[in-house]
């Protein structure tokens, strides 16, 4: 059994921009085992009837696919199923593989029981994507030999294994494949005491002193993301370490984040520059998403993969048919009450 990280997701946006060292560091404080994972309990229970049934059934795992913002713990989950199942992990991600043989190199490769991470999976190209059909419901890998009329297809059997997909959006993966995710799950932004417990022991695995009002400053500002959370904590450590006594507590966290330009609810100054963008520039609302990321120079999909998702959690944005409109409670949250004209808007599903 072992993992390989490889290909890693070389181009995920998090929330301070692209891959950093330290997304290498974060692999050491992901947990292992299903019952050292916090929160995101109905995955959990879910996950752990599945791999129960399966082992003692001695099959794979049915394919599986999450979904949820970037950095919830979808790479995390992955390596967790292989080691409750017993096997290796693969990683690579839908932009990754260019070519047909690539991902024919990947799928014969593995062995009984393997378990095959495509991160970014809604970016896997169309063409591509149809040598997973069979793959998945067969374990079979079709390839066309020749051209045109003598063209011959031959079928590969593949080892049993499990396909774990992540991604973003799952509206953008096409039917097909998504009908054959047999385990689709839903990852949820954190609620601040699982962020709380998640600091509490990545300051524990990092050997730095913490107490509980520290960890909670750090999990409520962590826009419900341990990722963040886990970032925030290094650099909360090292203000701890040459500006304080070492030790985190609620006030140090404080400092250190204000430092940062993190407010008390954990927006940072792109949130704000959105928010207020809207507000300035188009009333409070509504703007279509292309036209906001041009004028806070941020692509559509950032804003809506990285920075929506707690902007609507918090209730401090709305998205109508006609864009995104800025509610009541962002104008109080930037002290801005006065200007709230107030919009209706026809909120849209998801
Ligand atoms: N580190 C990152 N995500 C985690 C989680 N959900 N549980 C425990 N530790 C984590």
């Amino acid at each position: 059994m072992g993992i390989d990280y490889t290909d890693e997701m070389e181009n995920t946006p998090i929330i301070t921009g692209s891959f950093l060292q330290e997304d290498a560091a974060e692999k050491s404080l992901r947990p292992r085992f299903l019952s050292d994972y916090i929160g995101q309990e109905k995955v959990k229970n879910n996950l752990a009837v599945y791999i129960e049934a399966a082992k003692k059934r001695a099959e794979p795992l049915d394919h599986v696919l999450l979904y949820g913002p970037p950095g919830l713990g979808k790479t995390t989950l992955a390596g967790i199923i292989a080691n409750e199942m017993g096997g290796n992990l693969r990683i690579t991600s839908g932009p990754a593989i260019e070519k047909a043989g690539d991902l024919a190199a990947l799928l014969t490769n593995l062995s009984m029981g393997d378990i095959l991470f495509v991160d970014e999976i809604h970016r896997l190209n169309r063409s591509i994507e149809e040598i997973l059909y069979p793959a998945m419901e067969d374990y079979a890998l079709d390839i066309i030999i020749g051209k045109g009329p003598s063209a011959n297809s031959i079928r590969i059997d593949l080892q049993g294994f499990t396909l774990i997909g992540a991604t973003t959006r799952a509206g953008q993966l096409s039917a097909p494949l998504r009908e054959r995710f047999g385990v689709t799950l839903k990852l949820d932004l954190y609620s601040p005491e699982h962020l709380q417990q998640i600091v509490v022991r990545s300051a524990r695995i990092m050997e730095v002193e913490i107490d509980p009002e520290g960890a909670m400053e750090i999990a409520s500002r962590s826009r419900g993301t341990p990722r963040i959370a886990n970032r925030l904590l290094r650099r909360v450590r090292d203000y701890a370490q040459v500006c304080a006594s070492g030790v985190i507590t609620r006030k140090v966290a404080d400092e250190a984040l204000r430092m940062l330009d993190i407010d008390e609810i954990g927006l940072d100054a792109t949130d704000r520059n959105m928010l207020m963008s809207i507000i300035r520039n188009y009333g409070g609302g509504p703007v279509g998403i292309d036209t906001l990321a041009a004028t806070v120079g941020e692509e559509a999909v950032t804003l809506e993969d990285v920075y929506e998702p707690y902007l609507l959690q918090l209730g401090y944005l709305s998205r109508t048919p006609r864009g995104r409109c800025v509610t009541r409670l962002a104008y109080e949250h930037l002290g801005l009450e006065a200007d709230y004209q107030g919009q209706i808007s026809i909120p849209l599903d998801g």
